[in-house]
């Protein structure tokens, strides 16, 4: 497990303007967040690079933003209405609610000491209700999508018809969802408005328990490749009990998180035909595909990786969070904190740092790092000393810091540093955007 604690990403991310309680200066919003300037990168990287290694890299998924609002019908016929829903059980004494599921009912309530004194555990639905319209009553209700694959189903036939693409193909899709959970908590790990990356994979029925199979090495490939520790990660089966009420198996990749322990990143399941069939059977449209190769029509399998933004995006902080000794320019020995997270997912790709604020540095090193900005996020700060300057940088993960130091006039060269290694360069200017385009 990694040695770090949840408190300390925590305060790294509230400190540097990652992210914040919503609607702080009235108190918060119990477990809604907001991203600041940093935070907001970090999250659209991990965007861009799902959807680089779902969509742009391949020819046989094609991408989708469906309505957050859509027809209340479709949630009928997906069975969210009915089924998605969680036990919900209150104790008598302190009123507090719980999952049924979280707690263990033989004892007493975790938060009052009392009991156990737990009410019948009822099914609560965890989808957010609200009216279409200005006419509060149950002919105008809709829901916020619970998750954005509806949209993927409910288009299937128009994509796949639009696109041109055979099956075995995918539709992707990332966008807000929305969850009225019991209990959300542990930073972003649980949270009523969240997004999601979610991708439904069409194919063949028969071949289905394959294609399942190739998801899981894909999806676990793609944390690997961005950094995770493999020891930090695990896939897990679920038990016929957890199974969702469209899947046929699934599995999720899990990451061994502090003090929460082995928890769900992302799940990737066998939804079999059930979606396409329930929303033809509902919308008496006909929802099966005609395969010219085979002459013969059914309904698709499908096989859907389905993740959150937030809980990779918290796990990539967490693993490459690292405190380090390291030497100052003086001999000294000093404490460093530094994100060694993928330069893909970096907030900041390059810092320009002039030496000093003497205003003689002032004109060529803004010029310099208005350059830098035309190819990589580049982050421009004069205040503090060099080395705190260094310091803050390592803690939001930036790979590159460029000096621009009273030489540097003279002999249009600038020092380089590498994060991880700390090790300085001096580059001719010149050649500094295709330096850093090669390490980036
Ligand atoms: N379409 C399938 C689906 O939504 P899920 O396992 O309920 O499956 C998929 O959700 C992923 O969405 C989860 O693995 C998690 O990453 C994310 N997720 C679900 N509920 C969440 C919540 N309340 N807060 C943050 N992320 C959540």
């Amino acid at each position: 497990m990694s040695f770090v604690s949840i408190d300390t990403i925590v305060n790294l991310c509230k400190r540097r303007g990652i992210v914040f309680p919503s609607s702080e200066i009235y108190g918060g919003l119990r477990s809604a967040w907001d991203w600041g300037p940093l935070g907001i990168e970090l999250k659209r990287n991990v965007k861009n690079e799902w959807w680089k290694a779902l969509v742009h890299s391949r020819d046989d998924i094609v991408g989708l933003e469906s309505s957050i609002l859509m027809s209340p019908k479709v949630w009928e016929a997906s069975g969210h209405v009915a089924t998605f829903t969680d036990p919900l059980v209150e104790c008598t004494n302190c009123h507090k609610r719980f999952r049924a599921d979280h707690v263990d009912l033989a004892k007493a309530c975790p938060n009052c000491g009392q009991g156990p004194t737990w009410t019948d555990p009822r099914q609560f639905n965890l989808m957010f209700k609200t009216h279409m319209g200005p006419v509060e009553d149950s002919a105008h209700i809709v829901y916020l999508r619970p998750e954005t694959a509806q949209g993927m189903f409910v288009d299937f036939m128009t994509v796949q018809q639009t696109s041109r693409k055979k099956i075995p193909f995918g539709i992707a899709q990332q966008g807000k969802s929305f969850r009225n959970e019991i209990t959300p908590g542990n930073f972003v790990f649980r949270t009523r408005e969240f997004e999601q990356m979610e991708m439904e994979f069409f194919v063949k029925p028969g071949t289905d328990e394959q294609w399942h199979k190739y998801w899981l090495d894909e999806r676990m490939n793609w944390y690997l490749d961005l950094g995770i520790n493999k020891e930090h990660l695990r896939l897990r089966q679920h038990d016929a009990d957890e199974l969702s009420h469209y899947a046929k198996d699934t599995y999720d990749i899990e990451y061994e998180f502090p003090s929460m322990g082995w928890s769900e990143l992302e799940g990737i399941a066998n939804r079999t035909d059930f979606d396409l069939k329930a929303h033809a059977a509902h919308s008496g449209e006909d929802l099966s595909y005609y395969d010219s190769e085979t002459d013969e029509r059914y309904v698709p399998y499908v096989i859907e990786p389905a993740v959150g933004v937030e809980r990779p995006t918290f796990a990539f902080l967490i693993d490459s969070y690292r405190e380090e000794e390291a030497p100052t320019a003086s001999g000294k020995v000093e404490k460093r904190t530094v994100l060694k997270i993928d330069k893909r997912l970096a907030p900041y790709k390059v810092a320009v740092l002039p030496l000093s604020k003497n205003a003689d540095l002032a004109p060529a090193s803004e010029k310099l790092a208005a350059e830098v900005r035309r190819h990589f996020v580049c982050d421009f700060d004069v205040t503090g000393s060099i080395g705190k300057r260094y310091r803050r940088q390592d803690e939001v993960g930036t790979p590159f810091c460029v000096t621009f130091d009273f030489d540097s006039l003279e002999d249009n060269q600038v020092t380089v540093r590498d994060r991880d290694s700390m090790e300085q360069e001096r580059i001719p200017i010149e050649g500094l955007v295709e330096f850093l385009g090669k390490r980036l």
